[in-house]
């Protein structure tokens, strides 16, 4: 039996795990014996005072506040308004402050996001919303957010008032880029827009928190084509996006597909399953290879013109072809005869210039060019992204401040993702990056899923979001994407519509593209024994003993954190069973199930049995609350039936 405690994956711990698990012998007690590893490294160890090193003041704050666990959680809000398509969505909205969000995660998308893209405050003054507070985030947080009573703390950090905004702005960003790498896949890659304000820190974080070995490049972008006028010396026209993978990619990791009109131009012939190719001639065309040099590349193979076949045989009305130039000069193959019997279906016969030539068939398909690390393509405009939001909101007016362009946001998931990958933005502002996803998704018949993290930050009371009825940023962001669907959706169905049959087997079915999405808001956890700063006087401890969850909390609350607890995907499927008016809750089709019911007994353990068969799920887990019992015979007993359907001893949880 185990026992669930209130906090989420411990990043501590777990480097601790993972060096002891490299070098046992310096873990006394469970704590690091630092001489010793000093010693194992030998002179791999830099000490010296004097050195290379990137740091500013409360660098070690920012990196220790990356390391606690979060004491929060995320709630779920499935009501209308709030998420859409809850029951069949995989796509995430998650409102709150990003760190906290990020710290939650931890478990549940270690090593699964392929893609990130953000774009944090730029730090051009006052556009960072709070100060990090070391002590207790949630509080801090719901503070901001107008959540709780505070004494006002909205400490916008600008230039103006405060001459550590560089420190501020890195501060701000160590941690959160420190648990955003450990959510990357091994293959994955993040993005990161910034301008001339920050970017020589973006770089020097970036280097320190992903390695300088897995810098990729980065890109400068056309942004603006006029200019800033008000800029002092030079009208800027340009911003950058810095790029970095998890671990080192081989090369071309990052190209993308040729476009269809470009692959039809390089590739001007088509075979008979409609495969696009183009003729690269056989004989090898570098004059310094031929018969003297590689006699194993200079052989016959036969033609028969009549019925345009090949052979390596000379059989009769087969015609000899030699590697040999119009002035007589004996060349080679570039395929040996060995390769040549194999693919001789890939091969072609053509008569040019009066006389015979071979051919290999060059196919399009995974055709492939490499990005410039300019990108002046006026579809990445900013002025781009902010039609698009005026068109959906069918509005004159700026209803977000500079959201990219989502043509932009398409070609960098292009770059690294397949067709089923995660997509995370945790400064998603108004959503670009959703939109982008559902458009390619939409393309491609890819199967992308995203997660947007937002702090529902007010809106200015005098800006046009405010008038328009969003009283926070996170309002704009999910209505955003509401819209996008269905405008993305209604153009799919128009399309699919006017395909042949033949197209429409390559296309998405528009019924088929999720245009729904999750909402989850953090909060404190939904746990009263999970929450710090408790009993206070005995009958606050009896109270909880009596009522186990904050008030105004639902079950459902605690199930959702009870799955990023256990590391479960939020999308998982969360289906609700009756025994005798007690709600067992099947995550994930019965590999997880959850009764926070009283008065447990046997009924449940057999209902428990029922689902796992009914799914066929090889191993399972358990959880109740350890007051569900009313006497210890009933916990043994139910224990027991469960370990009969194969529960492990470990895999019967309490709280
Ligand atoms: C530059 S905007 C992103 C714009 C976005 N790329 C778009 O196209 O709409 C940065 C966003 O990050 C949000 N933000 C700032 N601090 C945050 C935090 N700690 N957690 C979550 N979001 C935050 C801001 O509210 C803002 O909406």
């Amino acid at each position: 039996m185990s026992k669930l405690n209130g906090e989420t994956f411990n990043i501590e711990a777990n480097n601790i795990e993972k060096l002891t698990e490299l070098f046992p012998e310096i873990n006394t007690d469970g704590k690091i014996d630092f001489d010793k590893l000093k010693q194992i490294l030998g002179n791999y160890v830099d000490d010296a005072d004097e050195r290379y090193k990137f740091t500013w003041n409360g660098k070690g704050e920012a990196l220790r506040l990356s390391q606690t666990p979060s004491m929060g959680t995320l709630r779920p809000a499935k009501e209308e308004g709030e998420s859409k398509n809850w029951d069949d969505t995989q796509n995430l909205y998650i409102e709150g402050d990003n760190l906290e969000v990020l710290k939650l995660l931890q478990k549940s998308y270690f090593n699964k996001v392929k893609m990130i893209y953000i774009d944090p405050p730029y730090n051009t003054g006052g556009d960072f919303v709070y100060k990090d507070n070391f002590k207790d985030n949630i509080q801090n947080y719901k503070k901001v957010t107008g959540q709780v009573d505070g004494e006002g703390n909205a400490t916008t950090t600008n230039r103006e008032y405060s001459g550590r905004y560089h420190t501020d702005w890195l501060n701000m960003m160590y941690p959160r880029l420190r648990l955003a790498r450990n959510l990357l896949t091994d293959d994955g890659v993040i993005f990161i827009s910034i301008d001339d304000n920050e970017s020589h820190n973006l770089k020097r974080v970036c280097d320190e928190v992903f390695g300088e070995s897995n810098f990729i490049t980065q890109i400068t972008t056309l942004c603006n084509p006029r200019g800033r006028s008000q800029d002092k010396y030079f009208a800027t026209n340009h911003e950058y996006i810095f790029i970095y993978s998890k671990t080192e990619l081989p090369k071309g990791a990052l190209s993308v597909l040729k476009e269809e009109s470009q692959i039809q131009k390089e590739y001007p012939e088509v075979d008979n399953q409609n495969r696009r190719y183009r003729l690269i001639e056989l004989r090898n065309t570098h004059i310094e290879f031929g018969k003297h040099n590689r006699p194993n590349l200079f052989f016959p193979i036969y033609y028969d013109p009549e019925f345009n076949k090949m052979s390596m045989e000379n059989k009769k009305d087969y015609i000899p072809i030699y590697p040999i130039w119009n002035d007589g000069f004996e060349g080679c193959w570039t395929w040996d005869r060995e390769k040549v019997v194999n693919d001789l279906e890939h091969l072609e016969v053509r008569m040019v210039s009066g006389s015979w030539k071979v051919y290999r068939k060059n196919y399009a398909e995974g055709s492939v060019k490499m990005l410039k690390t300019i990108f002046a393509d006026n579809l990445y405009y900013t002025d781009k992204g902010q039609k698009v939001i005026s068109e959906l909101f069918d509005t004159r007016f700026k209803i977000f401040e500079s959201p990219k362009s989502v043509s932009l946001i398409k070609q960098l998931i292009q770059t690294r993702c397949g067709k089923n990958d995660i997509i995370l933005d945790f400064f998603a502002g108004s959503s670009s990056s959703a939109h982008a996803t559902i458009e390619l998704n939409a393309e491609d018949n890819g199967n992308h899923k995203y997660i947007m993290v937002q702090l529902p930050e007010e809106t200015d009371k005098k800006s046009e979001a405010y008038k328009a009825g969003y009283e926070n940023i996170a309002e704009i962001g999910k209505e955003r994407i509401r819209r996008a669907g269905e405008k993305v959706k209604d153009e799919l169905k128009e399309k699919y519509e006017n395909a042949s049959n033949e197209e429409r087997k390559e296309m998405k079915h528009p019924d088929d593209l999720d245009i729904g999405f999750k909402v989850f808001k953090l909060d404190s956890s939904n746990i009263k024994a999970w929450n710090p700063g408790k009993y206070e006087n005995i009958q606050g401890a009896i109270d909880d003993a009596l009522t186990p969850y904050v008030p105004g909390r639902t079950e459902e609350d605690v199930v959702y954190e009870l799955m990023l607890k256990m590391g479960l995907d939020l999308t998982y499927s969360v289906e609700e069973f009756d025994v005798n008016d007690k709600v067992i809750y099947s995550i994930g089709y019965g590999f997880l199930m959850i009764c926070l019911a009283d008065e447990i007994d046997v009924s449940v353990a057999e209902k428990m049995t029922e689902i796992k068969e009914a799914n066929d799920q090889q191993e399972f887990r358990a959880i109740f609350r350890d007051e569900g019992f009313i006497t210890d015979t009933d916990k043994t007993n139910v224990k027991e039936t469960l370990r009969s359907a194969g529960l492990a001893e470990e895999s019967f949880i309490t709280l």
